[in-house]
């Protein structure tokens, strides 16, 4: 190809046309390059939005807590403690110690007195998990194990108390309500460090009596 002179215009010869063209494909090029860019941006946002807030690594389960149905993805790393007060925002279960030594975090599964810093979350799978929050009645009315917490001013600062409700129920549930031995025995993993340990006993006997349990 030959590219003659053009008495209408400019002159132009063959190194300065293909450069021309050159640094045209460039500049195109460049843009198409930074159109995908901005593409790819935006896909990968618009997935990010959509996506639930999750580990990548995350595990689908199901769980009824309090009689409500939850069914999620959880990192398998979250323990039961974790899941109940981080995702689904009940936050009577108290993170004491987060080691199993103190009581704080005591829920029910499947009726069963467990400790929820202990319990991977994922292990909840199909199970019944009941908290503190669903111990109350339909019409608000309270538990009589709560009731007797307060009936003997079983508490102080209250931070152990959910715990300390939660395994005195399973304490009278399971039969170890029958003398003071037998429910300090069973008590003693749930600590309390304002010293009610008096008032949490004598409750503990009232309410065996109205849950007609021991
Ligand atoms: S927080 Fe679970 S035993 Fe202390
Ligand atoms: S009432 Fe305060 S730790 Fe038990």
């Amino acid at each position: 190809m030959s590219i003659g002179p053009d008495p209408c215009g400019p002159q132009i010869n063959r190194r300065e046309f293909v450069l021309s063209v050159l640094s045209t494909a460039a500049v195109s090029g460049g843009a198409g390059q930074a159109r995908a860019q901005n593409q790819a941006q935006n896909q990968a946002q618009n997935q990010a939005d959509a996506a639930p807030d999750t580990h990548a690594g995350s595990v689908p389960m199901s769980v009824v807590v309090n009689g409500e149905p939850h069914s999620l993805a959880v990192d398998p790393r979250t323990s039961a403690l974790d899941l109940l007060r981080e995702r689904l925002a009940l936050t009577g279960a108290k993170k004491g110690c987060d080691h199993g030594q103190c009581g704080a975090c005591t829920i029910h599964v499947d009726g069963r007195r467990v400790l929820a810093c202990l319990t991977p979350a994922v292990q909840l799978d199909g199970r019944r998990v009941d908290t503190i929050e669903g111990l109350a009645g339909p019409g608000g009315g309270l538990h009589p194990m709560q009731q007797a917490f307060i009936d003997h001013d079983a508490l102080q600062c209250g931070y152990c108390t959910p715990g300390q409700i939660m395994a005195a129920i399973a304490c009278v549930r399971e039969g170890n309500a029958g003398s003071p031995e037998r429910i300090q025995e069973y008590m003693s993993g749930n600590l309390c460090r304002c010293g009610a340990y008096n008032g949490i006993l004598a409750a503990v006997q009232q309410a065996a009596g109205q849950m007609g349990e021991a």
